[in-house]
């Protein structure tokens, strides 16, 4: 998306907000407006598929679930096919997340209505680059989602991350600039024509960053050549030596450094405790805006 595109979105977005609460939905929750939106979650989520049910719930659009476990993808039915056939059950929109790196487009040239990517592969996320770009913003105070100037490091598994690649997407067009870090198996120079800088040494960048965005070693995504060790490093314990956000290295943070992570985390591992559950940690807000973010895209798809 362009950056007037993404500012547009956010913008509604921030709206949103004060819609997406327990009380609001409690006292006037939007009445049902017929929209059926069916969720295929053929990779398991947590913060993603609930999300988007709470953020149709509020919206006033009534959500079907499937997921591979329980459906005839099971007995061998492709994902197009179970997409057209969910499709010619009259749904207005499908939201679909994939195991396989283009998915989503592969089943948005196989249908006619909206199709919203919840995550394809190690490819991309765009909702949660869009709603680590809501969060940042606010904590930042940038009103007008304008992030020039704003230093941003992504650490960790950055080859297997398609949250990576919408971070960058996203908060590089509203003019961040962005350094990724991490060994280089996992951060090789070839992800710098996406609009990053790639570096291997945390610790030399750890001072100058206004956020961090920790993301955790992706090992489901490895091949059978890295079943031992972390690209090319020997274990976790080395991993977490130089790339962890330990309490020690947070230290050396600004005071008004943020820290964020999509999520799911592995505490102790690339990211510990007292940082996660922290005062500079946006952790639970980034899942909190993307309710808004979410309401968001479904006032856009669905009208
Ligand atoms: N951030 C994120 O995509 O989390 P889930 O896999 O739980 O949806």
């Amino acid at each position: 998306m362009s950056r007037d595109e993404i500012i547009a979105i956010l913008t509604h977005a921030s709206t949103m907000i004060p819609l997406a609460t327990r009380a609001h939905t409690r006292g006037e929750s939007r009445k049902p407006t017929g929209r059926i939106l069916a969720s295929l979650f053929f990779e398991d989520s947590t913060r993603t598929r609930l999300s988007f049910a709470i953020a149709a719930t509020r919206r006033g659009v009534t959500t079907l679930d499937l997921t591979a476990s329980g459906s005839s993808i099971s007995k061998g039915e492709s994902l197009t096919d179970t997409a057209r056939t969910v499709e010619a059950m009259g749904v207005d929109a499908l939201v679909v997340r994939t195991r396989a790196s283009g998915g989503a487009a592969l089943i948005a040239n196989a249908v006619a209505c909206p199709v919203i990517n919840a995550g394809d592969g190690r490819h991309e996320h765009p909702t949660q680059g869009l709603l680590d770009a809501l969060t940042l913003a606010q904590a930042l105070g940038r009103d007008d989602f304008d992030l020039a100037g704003v230093n941003i490091l992504i650490v960790g598994d950055i080859a297997n991350s398609r949250v990576a690649r919408s971070d960058i997407a996203c908060l590089g067009a509203l003019g961040a600039s962005i350094v990724c870090v991490g060994p280089p198996g996992l951060v090789p120079h070839t992800l710098e024509p996406l609009g990053c800088i790639v570096a291997h040494d945390l610790d030399e960048h750890l001072e100058n960053a206004d956020a961090i965005i920790m993301l955790r070693v992706q090992s489901e995504r490895h091949g059978q050549n890295q079943s031992t060790g972390i690209a090319g490093l020997g274990s976790l314990r080395e991993y977490r030596s130089l790339y962890a956000l330990t309490t020690d290295r947070a230290a050396r943070l600004s005071s008004q450094t943020v820290i964020m992570h999509p999520g799911p985390m592995n505490r102790g591992v690339e990211i510990d405790a007292a940082v996660a559950d922290g005062p500079a940690s946006l952790i639970t807000t980034q899942v909190a805006r993307g309710i808004a973010v979410r309401m968001a895209v479904l006032d856009l798809v669905l009208g």
